[in-house]
C-alpha cells in the first residue's frame, strides 16, 4: 500500500511519487495549513520545476492535493512565498474578496541555454478558490530582471503593516533585496543587504524576513533568514540567519549579533545536513501567534542520489521559531510544534540511571523495568534529561540499532561543548561519498550542566532538538531496516547522570 515503502518517512511529509524539494509558499487560510513545494512529476531528479501542493489541518495530516503551478512560456516555476490579499490590493480578487497570491520565479532555461544573464525574474499567480485553481497573472513578469543578475530568485512577502505596503525580499547571487508594493503588481526596489556579511562560500537562496518578539523581553526584533549553497557548518547546503532592526526600508545588523558575522561566519538556524531552503507561514492568526517553520530535509550534495524509488525527498517537521536573547547574542530556537503530541502512541516514564559504556536498552529504564524489546514502529519521540558531573565526562546519547547491526548515534560531546550526529555506519551511504564522511557536529549555544535532548526519530531521519531548541540538528540516513532497539550509551563511564525522561512510540501521519 501507499507510503509503506522501504525509507518512507512516517512522521514527515512526502509527495506520493517523484522530486520534491524547497517548501514554498506556506500560507494559513479559512482553516488550512497550506504547503506547496518545488515539484517535478516527471523524474525522481531534479528537473522542469512546479509547484506541488498540500493542506493540512492540523501540521501533521497532510492531504495531497492536484499541482499547483505549471511551468509556461516565460520559465519553470521556482521557489516563492504566498500571502492574502485581504483588501484585494492587486484588484485581482473576486466578489468582494480578496485573492491568495502566490510570488514565485520564473527560471527560463531558454534563455539560460542561450547564455543570457536576465533568466530569473519575478511573477505572480492568484486564486480566489482557497488555493485549488491558480491564474497566472497577465502582466508578469511583476519584477524583472533588468541588472542583470543571474541569481535572482525565490521572493518572500509579507505585509508591511507600518508602512501600510508589501514587502518582497529575494536572493540576488551573495545578497538579499528589498522592494515594496501598494499591490503586488508594482514594485520598487528599497535596499539590500549581506554582501559584506555571514558566509558567502555559496549561492545566497530562499531568504525569510519577518519581526519576532524577544521572548521575555518585550522588545521586537527582525530576523532574515538566508539559505546557503553550498557552505553549510557540516557541508553542503544549509540556512544561516541574522537578527537586527529594520526602518521600512533598510536592514540593519544588531550590534550584539555583528561579532558572530564578519569574517566569514554564521549563525545557523541548523546544525544538520538536512535542513535547507525553509521558510515561515503566513497569515498565522495573531490569536496563534507562532512563527511556524519548515524546511526541505536534505542537501544539495547528495539529495539528487538517496536511495528511495518512488519519490526523492521530505520535509522536516514543522518547527515553532522563537527569538531568545543569550549572553552570546540573539538566537532562533526551533521547537517541534505542539500538534505532533497526537501521534504519541503511550507514554513510558524512563526512570535516572548512572550512565555506563555498557549501552542502557531503554526498555531497562521503564517502570517496572522490562527485557529489551523490538521497536515495531520505527518511529519514536523521546525527552531526555542529563546531568554532567565532570567536564572530563565522554560524549554520550541515544544510540539506535537494527538487527543488521547498523547504528545511528546522537547526542552530547561535553569536552568540545557540542551536539553531535553520527551516521557513518547508520546504513546505506554507497550513493555520496559526502554523505557519511563524517560526524555532524553543533556547538551548544547555553550554559548548565543539565543538557536536555527531544529527539524525534522516523525510518529515515533523526532531529535532535537540545537545550530546549537552542541547538537543533537534522539528518537523514538509509539503515537497510528499519531502527527498532534504543539504548542510552556513553563512551567511556563516568561523569554522567541520566536524570530521567519519556519515550513515545509514534503513530504514522498517513492513514
Ligand atoms: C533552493 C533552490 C532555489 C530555487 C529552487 C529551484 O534549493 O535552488 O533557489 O528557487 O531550489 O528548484
Amino acid at each position: 500500500t501507499d507510503f509503506q515503502e522501504p525509507h518512507r518517512p512516517q512522521l514527515h511529509f512526502t509527495p506520493r511519487e517523484k522530486w520534491m524539494n524547497d517548501p514554498n509558499g506556506m500560507v494559513y487560510y479559512e482553516g488550512e495549513y497550506h504547503l506547496f513545494y518545488q515539484y517535478y512529476p516527471d523524474s525522481t531528479v531534479w528537473g522542469p520545476m512546479h509547484w506541488g501542493h498540500a493542506v493540512s489541518e492540523d501540521l501533521v495530516h497532510w492531504e495531497h492535493l492536484p499541482i499547483a503551478l505549471y511551468p509556461d512560456t516565460l520559465g519553470w516555476i521556482f521557489s516563492g512565498s504566498a500571502v492574502i490579499d485581504k483588501n484585494n490590493t492587486s484588484g485581482l480578487g473576486k466578489d468582494g474578496k480578496g485573492p491568495l497570491i502566490a510570488i514565485f520565479t520564473y527560471h527560463n532555461s531558454v534563455m539560460e541555454k542561450a547564455g543570457r544573464q536576465d533568466y530569473q525574474y519575478q511573477g505572480i499567480a492568484y486564486s480566489n478558490d482557497k488555493g485549488r485553481t491558480w491564474e497566472k497573472y497577465a502582466g508578469n513578469p511583476v519584477v524583472p530582471n533588468t541588472t542583470p543578475i543571474r541569481d535572482f530568485r525565490d521572493p518572500k512577502v509579507s505585509w508591511y503593516e507600518k508602512g501600510g505596503y508589501w514587502l518582497m525580499v529575494f536572493a540576488a547571487q551573495n545578497r538579499m533585496m528589498f522592494w515594496k508594493s501598494p499591490n503586488l503588481i508594482d514594485w520598487e526596489f528599497l535596499s539590500e543587504f549581506g554582501e559584506t556579511y555571514g558566509t558567502h562560500a555559496g549561492v545566497w537562496e530562499c531568504p525569510d524576513f519577518f519581526p519576532m518578539k524577544v521572548v521575555g523581553d518585550g522588545t521586537t526584533k527582525w530576523v532574515l533568514i538566508a539559505s546557503i549553497n553550498p557552505g553549510g557548518p557540516n557541508g553542503g547546503s544549509a540556512t544561516q540567519y541574522f537578527v537586527g532592526d529594520f526602518d521600512g526600508k533598510v536592514f540593519t545588523l544588531d550590534e550584539t549579533f555583528k561579532p558572530d558575522v564578519t569574517a566569514e561566519q554564521a549563525v545557523w538556524l541548523d546544525y544538520g545536513r538536512d535542513n535547507y531552503a525553509g521558510v515561515t507561514w503566513s497569515n498565522i492568526p495573531e490569536s496563534d501567534g507562532r512563527r511556524l517553520f519548515i524546511g526541505w530535509m536534505s542537501n544539495w550534495q547528495y539529495a539528487r542520489e538517496v536511495p528511495t524509488e518512488k519519490w526523492r525527498s521530505a520535509s522536516t517537521l514543522p518547527r515553532k521559531l522563537e527569538l531568545h536573547r543569550l549572553p552570546a547574542g540573539y538566537r532562533v530556537f526551533s521547537t517541534p510544534v505542539k500538534e505532533l503530541q497526537q501521534l504519541r502512541r503511550n507514554e513510558k516514564v524512563l526512570a535516572g540511571s548512572t550512565m555506563d559504556k555498557t549501552p542502557l536498552p531503554l526498555e531497562s529504564l521503564f517502570a517496572p523495568a522490562a527485557t529489551p524489546e523490538k521497536n515495531a514502529s520505527g518511529t519514536y519521540e523521546l525527552i531526555l534529561d542529563f546531568l554532567i558531573t565532570s567536564p572530563e565526562a565522554s560524549p554520550f546519547g541515544v544510540l539506535l540499532n537494527n538487527d543488521l547491526g547498523e547504528a545511528y548515534r546522537v547526542g552530547y560531546h561535553p569536552g568540545n561543548q557540542e551536539f553531535f550526529s553520527d551516521r557513518r555506519e547508520s546504513g546505506d551511504h554507497s550513493f555520496s561519498e559526502a554523505f557519511a564522511d563524517k560526524v555532524t557536529r553543533a556547538p551548544r549555544v547555553v550554559q548548565s550542566d543539565t543538557v536536555q535532548m527531544h529527539l524525534f526519530f522516523d525510518h529515515a531521519s533523526a532531529e535532535l532538538f537540545g537545550d530546549e531548541g537552542a541547538t537543533v540538528i537534522t539528518d537523514i540516513y538509509f539503515p537497510g531496516e528499519i531502527f527498532n532497539h534504543i539504548s542510552l550509551y556513553q563512551e567511556r563511564s563516568g561523569g554522567v547522570k541520566f536524570l530521567g525522561g519519556k519515550f513515545y512510540p509514534l503513530n504514522s501521519i498517513w492513514p
